[in-house]
C-alpha cells in the first residue's frame, strides 16, 4: 500500500467540509489529525469533539496523531470518537507497551512516533505489534517546517528493521514533506506521507494532492522491481 495523508493541521478551519469534500473527490484514502495538548508540544489543536464531526461528513481513514502527554489517557474518547489508526508518541509514554495494547482492544490500528532525536532501535522489541511507524522529520508542533534530513537514513534503518522482523508495520513520515523530497522518502521505504502545507498551501491543494500520489506511485512501482 502507498497513501498520501494530508494534515488537516494546515487547513482553513472555518472551510473544514469544503477541504475534506475536496480531498475525497481528488482520490485522498486517508487524513491525517494533528491533537497537541500544549504540554508534550508547544501547541494545542484539537480533540476528539471535532473529529467526532468530521467522521460524520466522511469516510476517510482518520490518521489520528496524538502530541499529547499519555495518550493512553484518552484511547476510548478517540474511538468512540471514530479514529481508525491512534499514534502516540514514544517519548509521552511510560509504559509503552501497555499502550499499544490498550489502543488494539479498543479496535483501532496501533502507532508509534519517534521525534528527531530518537533512534529507530528504541522499537526493537515492540515493532511486532505495531501497525504503523511515524517517523518525525520536524521538531512536532507546527506546520510548514523545514524537513530534516537525516530522516532519510532513519527511514531505510526502519524499513530494514520491518523486513528483518517481519513486521507488518507501514512507515509514515511526517513533516517538512513536499513534492521534491517525496520520490526519495518512497523509494527508502516510506508508504504513507504526511503533507500540510504542501498540499493546503498550494494554489490547488487538489492538484498538489494528486501530483503527490502520482509521485509516490512511481517511486513505489520502481521500489518493487
Ligand atoms: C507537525 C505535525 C504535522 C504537520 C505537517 O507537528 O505533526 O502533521 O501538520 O505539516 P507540514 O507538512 O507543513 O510540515
Ligand atoms: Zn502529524
Amino acid at each position: 500500500m502507498i497513501e498520501l495523508s494530508p494534515s488537516l493541521l494546515s487547513a482553513n478551519f472555518a472551510n473544514l467540509k469544503a477541504d475534506i469534500e475536496m480531498l475525497e473527490e481528488a482520490g485522498v484514502k486517508w487524513l491525517h489529525l494533528d491533537v497537541m495538548d500544549g504540554m508534550f508540544v508547544p501547541n494545542i489543536t484539537f480533540g476528539p469533539v471535532l473529529i467526532k464531526d468530521i467522521r460524520k461528513i466522511s469516510t476517510m481513514f482518520f490518521d489520528v496523531h496524538l502530541m499529547i502527554e499519555e495518550p493512553s489517557r484518552y484511547v476510548d474518547a478517540f474511538q468512540k470518537a471514530g479514529a481508525d489508526m491512534y499514534t502516540v508518541h514514544y517519548e509521552a509514554c511510560r509504559h509503552l507497551h501497555r499502550t499499544i495494547q490498550k489502543i488494539k482492544s479498543a479496535g483501532m490500528k496501533a502507532g508509534v512516533s519517534i521525534n528527531p532525536h530518537t533512534p529507530v532501535e528504541h522499537l526493537k522489541y515492540i515493532i511486532n505489534d505495531l501497525d504503523l511507524v511515524l517517523i518525525m522529520s520536524v521538531n512536532p508542533g507546527f506546520g510548514g517546517q523545514k524537513f530534516i534530513d537525516k530522516t532519510y537514513d532513519k527511514v531505510a534503518e526502519l524499513r530494514e528493521l520491518i523486513d528483518s522482523t517481519g513486521s507488518n508495520a507501514v512507515i509514515e513520515v511526517d513533516g517538512g514533506v513536499n513534492h521534491t523530497n517525496a520520490g526519495k522518502l518512497v523509494e527508502l521505504g516510506a508508504d504513507v506521507l504526511v503533507a500540510g502545507s504542501a498540499v493546503f498551501g498550494a494554489d490547488i491543494p487538489s492538484e498538489s494532492a494528486k501530483t503527490f500520489m502520482e509521485i509516490m506511485n512511481e517511486s513505489f512501482n520502481s521500489r518493487r522491481r
